[in-house]
Order: structure tokens, then C-alpha cells, then sequence
């Protein structure tokens, strides 16, 4: 018996990085995954590279009326949703003098009210069902203390924290369970991006910063997605029943709470 067995998860952002690698380990755990993201070809492109088990759902998580269409179409396809991963999200970074409020704007609605609204469209789902399911959010190391050219994102993520609480107090009546995982850094396109901002306002070379980041986890290294994959299962499984409203670190000793 697999761990996941019979369970059906919708993962957003799923196409690459972190949410593919929860999308692969969850089908070798048994479950069937929806791979939900913006890119809509790579998410396709993702389903068909693992297969039996995986489908492709363009959505996007700023849009209600694309959050309620992709919950609809997993419901079709895998009948219902036992598992949601709210793990899509974009970066920003940028000195307090120069934010903007539409780069505020864009970071805020896929961050914060992107998981909030999809989080509150599948509780919908999973109350009238009778499911007891699970909820995941993505939040960061970011979220657990600020950081000087990154403080819209690091809000982004203290909010994820903190809505993980909340709903995680109100939906266990249900029978709902709501956990957070915190990564510390994991290589990959996200940090591509993150390396550029750095790059451009502290003047380091291109690839500099990930060096020095990777270095400085106790761990000696960067992640990889696959480094957050066991949290990602754990939570979803049966052994985690009595976990409730918690942020999880994954992060090699970055960050200790
Ligand atoms: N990579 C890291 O170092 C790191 C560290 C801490 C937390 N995290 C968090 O982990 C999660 C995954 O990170 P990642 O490194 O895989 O990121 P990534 O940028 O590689 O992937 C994010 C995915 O989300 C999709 N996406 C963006 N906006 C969307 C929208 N509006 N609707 C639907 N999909 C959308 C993108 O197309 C992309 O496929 C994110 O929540 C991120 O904040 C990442």
C-alpha cells in the first residue's frame, strides 16, 4: 500500500520546479495529480512526461473565474479533490524607495490571495463532499524575517504563514487539515530570477549569489525540489492526522522556530 493511494491532489504551479517535483513523488506515492499553472503548454508538457496518473489544467490563481474552472476540470477528471497544494507564486524584489504599487499588486494576488481564494474554493468543495482533506501552502524562509530588496515578497510569504493559521484553525472542524512548508533556497528558474534581481542592485556577477547562498546553509548546499518532496507527502498522508495550522522548514538549518 502506497501512501497516497486513491487520493486525488491538485498542485498549482506545477509545471516546473517545486510543485513538478510534488507532482511526480505524489504518483509514485499512488495519488493522480493535476498539474495547475499559468503555462498552460508546460503544463501539458508536464503531464505527459509522467503519464498514467498526471492531467494538465491551465489556471490562474489571480483569476476566480480560472480558480473555480480548474477545480472544476480536476473534479472531472479525478472526481474529486482530496489534496490542494497551493504552491504557485512569483518574485519580486526591489529597495523600499523604489517598489511599486503594481509590482505590490501582481505579487499580492498570486501570493496571498491566490492561495487564499483557491484554498477557499477546495475547503468549499472538500465540506460539501465530506472530504477530509488536506491543504498545503508554500510559504518561504522569506516569510519568517524580512530582508532589505525583498520586502513585498517576504510580506507575501508572513502572510501565507499566518493564513495557514487561520484557516487551519477554522477548516479541522471539517476535518480539513492546513500545513505550511517553508523552503529555505532550491535551485531552479525561480532562483535564476532571484540571482538576476541581486545581480542588478548589489552588483554581483551573474550565478554569484546562488554561490553564496548555497554556502551559507548549514547543510552546505542549495536544495533541490526533490530535497522538499518527503514534507510535501508527509503532510498529505495519514501520519500527519494531528498536524494541524503549522509551517514546516525545509531549509537545511537556515531558519529555526
Ligand atoms: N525556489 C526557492 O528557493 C523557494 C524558496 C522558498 C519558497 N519557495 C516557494 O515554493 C513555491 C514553488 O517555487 P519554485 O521555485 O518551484 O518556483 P517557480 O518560479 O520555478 O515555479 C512557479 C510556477 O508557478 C507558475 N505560476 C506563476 N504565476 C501563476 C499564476 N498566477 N497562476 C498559476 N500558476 C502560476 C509558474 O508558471 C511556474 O510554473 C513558490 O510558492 C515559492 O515562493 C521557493
Amino acid at each position: 500500500m502506497k501512501r497516497l493511494d486513491g487520493k486525488s491532489a491538485l498542485i498549482t504551479g506545477a509545471a516546473r520546479g517545486i510543485g513538478l517535483a510534488f507532482a511526480k513523488a505524489y504518483v509514485t506515492e499512488g495519488a493522480r495529480v493535476a498539474i495547475a499553472d499559468i503555462d498552460g503548454d508546460r503544463a501539458r508538457d508536464a503531464a505527459a512526461e509522467i503519464g498514467e496518473g498526471a492531467i494538465a489544467v491551465e489556471m490562474d490563481v489571480t483569476r476566480q473565474d480560472s480558480i473555480d474552472a480548474a477545480i472544476a476540470q480536476t473534479v472531472k477528471s479525478l472526481r474529486q479533490i482530496d489534496i490542494l497544494i497551493n504552491n504557485a507564486a512569483v518574485f519580486t524584489a526591489a529597495p523600499i524607495v523604489e517598489i511599486t504599487r503594481e509590482e505590490y499588486a501582481r505579487v499580492f494576488d498570486a501570493n496571498v490571495a491566490g492561495p487564499l481564494f483557491t484554498l477557499q474554493a477546495v475547503a468549499r468543495h472538500m465540506i460539501k463532499h465530506g472530504i477530509k482533506g488536506r491543504i498545503i501552502n508554500m510559504a518561504s524562509q522569506a516569510g519568517r524575517r524580512g530582508e532589505p530588496l525583498v520586502a513585498v515578497y517576504c510580506a507575501s510569504k508572513s502572510a501565507v504563514i499566518s493564513l495557514t493559521q487561520s484557516a487551519g484553525l477554522d477548516l479541522i472542524k471539517h476535518g480539513i487539515n492546513v500545513n505550511a512548508i517553508a523552503p529555505g533556497v532550491v535551485d531552479g528558474e525561480h532562483w535564476d530570477g532571484v540571482d538576476a534581481y541581486f545581480a542588478k542592485y548589489e552588483g554581483k556577477a551573474p550565478g554569484q549569489k546562488k554561490r553564496e547562498v548555497g554556502e551559507a546553509v548549514p547543510v552546505g548546499r542549495m536544495a533541490q525540489a526533490e530535497d522538499l518532496t518527503g514534507m510535501a507527502v508527509f503532510l498529505a498522508s495519514q501520519d500527519a492526522d494531528y498536524i494541524v495550522a503549522q509551517t514546516y522548514n525545509v531549509d537545511g538549518g537556515n531558519w529555526m522556530s
